[in-house]
């Protein structure tokens, strides 16, 4: 039964459609370095038990040593017949060490508790990963915040002119999602350092093997305290499924901000030759791919987290075989995500912002009309009341064709005898934005506060 971990009761062969189906080494061999991990712990805990003596140990560490090469180099790669990566490895083992000692590794354990082992380790090292390249896409935000800090932009909610900020605070509305997916990542890793090697098949290892013994030896925290959880348990892989998703998302917001200031239209930033696309036909064209490419993944992104619940819905304790399908989709969200992150760091690094045209559109569409009404309430007026009043004088700028810092002194006491000629000196976009000073908000001295902030944040990433 070359490259089959069973049977010993099946009188005949697999049927070839089944094989097929069944075979998952194209895409779980990746997790091949991890499996050679635990069974190099694995054969340290059966030596502890009694099992090997230091002859076979001191074998087996060798065989395992030679595939590791093997395995690396690709000199050893799985065959038709293999199953899957444990059964490929084991074969070779075999082959390496001889029948007799190859035959002796799998005693106590079982695929279930090995792949729920080997894909946490494979999550645990490559979500640092994808953090790692985050933090990147964060850096590229930070230092564009901290190039054009003070340079105002129109902001915008319903995408129509809201009140104006500074491009930096914008920016770095971008960052802080980034960072606390990064975060996610930090805290899933704590969930993910308890080692399920040692459940068995389902029901817990005998033989005497020690499974806090073989998790230290793998770099887990502590071993599952249920077997059965352990083997059967994926909401770790979904969990981690969602942060990649929400990676994607986060991506996707900010890549939509990028499409639309590229536009004719907006006008606001202009991307880099290195950083963008042409058209096989239109020979002015200058596509934003990279960041229609992260509009897109995050699709495939969040297919791959609702693909994984689904599985999981409604499956019976303990291990079924649907479990296999928790591999793909989290091999593609992190493949997808390390060669995204490091463009989109990319685009966003070298973006060149029309400061100027920013500057000229931050007070327009009537975006100070909120501080007409902050000046009056500041002059003891009821906020209702002065929220009319600036909506009025919205009203009489529109029927003239004006902005509102165009107003005369003469004009402004048409509208209203409450706004005397001082509200002028708030209907600048400078005073607004700088008026807006409590925590969090976009005045330069705040924005300031928060690229520090930032720094602090990327510091412990
Ligand atoms: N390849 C399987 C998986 O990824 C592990 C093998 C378990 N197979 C079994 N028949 N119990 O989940």
């Amino acid at each position: 039964h070359a490259g089959r971990l069973w049977g010993g009761r099946f009188a005949g062969g697999t049927a070839p459609a089944m094989a097929a189906l069944s075979r998952s080494t194209q895409f779980d061999w990746r997790l091949a370095p991890y499996d050679l991990d635990g069974s190099v712990a694995h054969a340290r805990a059966l030596h502890r038990a009694g099992l090997l003596t230091d002859d076979e140990l001191a074998g087996m560490l060798d065989g395992l040593s030679v595939l590791r090469e093997e395995v690396a180099s690709g000199a050893f790669a799985p065959g038709e017949d293999d199953e899957d990566v444990h059964g490929a490895l084991e074969r070779r083992l075999t082959a390496v060490v001889g029948a007799e000692l190859g035959g002796r590794l799998r005693a106590g354990r079982s695929r279930n508790d090995q792949v729920a082992t080997l894909l946490r380790l494979w999550l645990r090292d490559h979500l640092r990963l994808v953090a790692g390249a985050a933090a990147e896409v964060v850096t590229a935000l930070h230092d564009q915040a901290t190039t054009h800090l003070g340079a105002p932009m129109p902001g915008r909610t319903h995408l129509q002119h809201a009140q104006p900020v500074l491009l930096s605070h914008h920016l770095l509305a971008h960052a802080w999602p980034l960072l606390r997916d990064v975060d996610r990542m930090r805290d899933l890793d704590r969930r993910l350092a308890e080692s399920p090697y040692g459940s068995g098949a389902l029901a817990g290892t005998s033989l005497g093997l020690d499974p806090t013994f073989v998790a230290e030896q793998l770099g887990f925290a502590s071993s599952v305290p249920n077997s059965i959880d352990g083997t059967s348990a994926r909401d770790l892989a979904a969990e981690a499924a969602y942060v990649l998703a929400q990676v994607g998302v986060d991506l996707s917001r900010l890549a939509e901000d990028v499409i639309l200031w590229c536009t004719y239209e907006f006008g606001f930033a202009r991307l880099d030759d290195a950083w963008s696309t042409g058209s096989s036909i239109m020979p002015q064209k200058k596509n934003p791919d990279i960041a229609e490419l992260a509009r897109g993944k995050a699709g495939r992104l969040v297919g791959h987290l609702a693909g994984l619940l689904t599985t999981l819905k409604g499956l019976p304790l303990a291990y079924d075989r649907d479990l296999q399908e928790d591999k793909e989709p989290l091999f593609d969200a992190v493949d997808q995500l390390l060669v995204l992150l490091p463009a989109v760091a990319g685009m966003v690094g070298t973006l060149t912002f029309d400061t100027e045209r920013l500057a000229s559109l931050a007070p327009r569409g009537f975006s100070l009309a909120t501080d007409l009404a902050d000046w009056l309430v500041r002059e003891r007026v009821p906020f209702a009341v002065a929220h009319d009043v600036a909506g009025e004088t919205v009203r009489y700028c529109e029927a003239r064709g004006l902005e509102l810092s165009d107003l005369t002194p003469k004009q402004l006491g048409e509208v209203s005898p409450l706004l005397r000629p001082e509200v002028l000196d708030v209907l600048t976009v400078t005073g607004s934005i700088d008026s807006r000073d409590g925590r969090g908000g976009t005045a330069t001295v705040r924005v300031r506060e928060q690229l520090d902030e930032v720094e602090t944040a990327l510091g412990q990433a």
